[in-house]
């Protein structure tokens, strides 16, 4: 009896969250927006592939959870409060935010045009900070968590990835600065860093060509796995929850020891 009143507990700790997730249609996004909605949320599934988001919605709808879905472009700031509307009017109101969303372009520095790094700056961090400014109204309006996808590359240099790191360094920033700004007004503000994940980001491997493989070196998990968008997913719905009440501005690695 003790045993399943604790697991009712646990599985439904985001019981009452309503939860916006970008990235929904895949990988990571897509693991978290299923995990948070087995934990009990509501969950709207927001994407710039707006079919997939649709397609994350159906999965938890089928498996019983709660959930809708539609179109963001997070490098527009219409685009995010456009969606932070479409959730609010779905769930009700927002508890969670969670961004995912996210590209990765590698490529040498010299070779790449500045408008590639600006491409990645405006998604990964001037999207994710469109996306903080458009929710954190609502989150203010009875308090909220926000969880932002950086990177490991966030903290270690990683080669042919000039505007990777820099960006995401961007959201641990961001993170680190929104936690402090809204410390005393209940809305905590976390982000992830994850290693490598196996996603459809990564499937396809490394495009570059004329790299040189001993800079890679350093950049891999001493553990002899790769990590999965579910084991990501499992610490997003642990930052939105009120189990993690005391955390804010926190920059969690996730890596298999790569940074270790
Ligand atoms: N996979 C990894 O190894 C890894 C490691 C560290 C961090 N991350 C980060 O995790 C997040 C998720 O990555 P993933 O591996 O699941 O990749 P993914 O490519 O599987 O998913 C990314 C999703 O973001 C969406 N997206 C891209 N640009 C968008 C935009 N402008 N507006 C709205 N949606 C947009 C894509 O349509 C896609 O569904 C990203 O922020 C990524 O940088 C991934």
């Amino acid at each position: 009896m003790t045993t399943a009143t604790t697991m009712t507990t646990m599985t439904a700790r985001l019981s009452g969250k309503r939860a916006l997730v970008t990235g929904a249609a895949s990988g990571i996004g897509r693991a978290s927006a299923i995990r948070l909605a087995t934990e009990g949320a509501s969950v709207h599934c927001a994407d710039l592939d707006e079919a997939g988001a649709k397609a994350t919605a159906e999965t938890i709808a089928g498996e019983g959870g709660s959930a809708s879905s539609g179109h963001v472009n997070i490098a527009e700031l219409p685009s995010c409060e456009a969606v932070v509307e479409a959730a609010v009017g779905e769930l009700g109101g927002i508890d969670v935010l969670a961004n995912v969303a996210g590209v990765l372009r590698p490529g040498h520095t010299l070779e790449q045009a500045p408008s590639e790094f600006e491409f990645s700056v405006a998604v990964n961090l001037t999207g994710t900070y469109h996306m903080c400014r458009a929710a954190l109204p609502q989150l203010l309006d009875g308090g909220g968590a926000i969880v932002n996808i950086a990177s490991a590359a966030a903290l270690q240099g990683v080669p042919y990835n000039a505007a990777y790191c820099a960006s995401k360094a961007g959201v641990v920033g961001l993170t680190r600065s929104l936690a402090s700004e809204y410390a005393r007004r209940d809305v905590r503000v976390n982000c992830i860093c994850p290693g490598g994940v196996m996603t459809p980001m990564t499937a396809a491997g490394f495009p570059v060509e004329n790299i040189d493989p001993a800079l890679f070196a350093r950049i891999a998990p001493q553990m002899p796995k790769v990590g999965q968008p579910e084991e990501i997913a499992a610490l997003v719905a642990y930052m939105a929850s009120d189990e993690a009440a005391y955390m804010t501005g926190s920059a969690v690695t996730i890596d298999g020891g790569q940074l270790a």
